[in-house]
């Protein structure tokens, strides 16, 4: 009948819906994540905890990082300790969980850039990576695969073998009770 759309077109449209509601609900969560990175760490809580928490070999991989990055880790860190964490490896890990990232001065906003297009358009940005560095395609090559860059910088910096492990899979679907405990607090921060 002419004006009433069909079974079909109403299952289709109640469908985009529901991946246009999932994909408002990521792009929100990815929004809020960039302004809670912006909330400045106490200068003090850092030292502590890098002291605390870091070997010296460790430290000097937390001061390459980028500044935001760094806020970023001590946050993870911060929720965990929240929790009531204690596990030294998983609290290292929080620390040094995107110590893999590639060192630019691109501002954090490209960050957010970055997991957008890995959100919305994945095969995108892993055709425009390059392993080479020194091109700026290699910022996205390092993005994409900075937990085994991570992994492989802490096991040739005499990380346990458990740290290595969180550090390789933080974004991957986690299979320990740590690896879900740094999955989430990643995600909150
Ligand atoms: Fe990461």
């Amino acid at each position: 009948m002419k004006g009433v759309p069909a079974a079909s077109d109403q299952e289709d449209l109640h469908a985009g819906l529901l991946v246009l509601r999932r994909h408002s609900l990521v792009l929100i969560d990815r929004i809020r994540q960039f302004f809670k990175r912006l909330r400045r760490v106490r200068p003090e809580y850092k030292v502590e905890v890098i002291q605390k928490y870091l070997t010296e070999q460790q430290r000097s991989l937390f001061d390459a990082m980028p500044l935001a990055l760094q806020n970023h880790s001590v946050k993870v860190l911060e929720t965990l300790v929240r929790q009531g964490h204690t596990d030294r490896d998983l609290l290292s890990a929080a620390l040094l969980h995107d110590v893999g990232k590639p060192q630019t001065n691109l501002p954090l906003c490209y960050g957010v850039l970055f997991v957008l297009f890995e959100r919305f358009f994945p095969s995108v940005l892993r055709r425009i990576a390059s392993p080479q560095p020194g091109k700026w395609r290699y910022v996205l090559y390092g993005y994409l695969h900075h937990s085994e860059i991570g992994a492989e910088l802490l096991a040739n910096a005499n990380g346990s073998q458990e740290l290595v492990e969180l550090v390789r899979m933080h974004h991957e679907q986690p299979n320990s009770e740590k690896q879900r405990a740094l999955f989430f607090a990643d995600r909150m921060n």
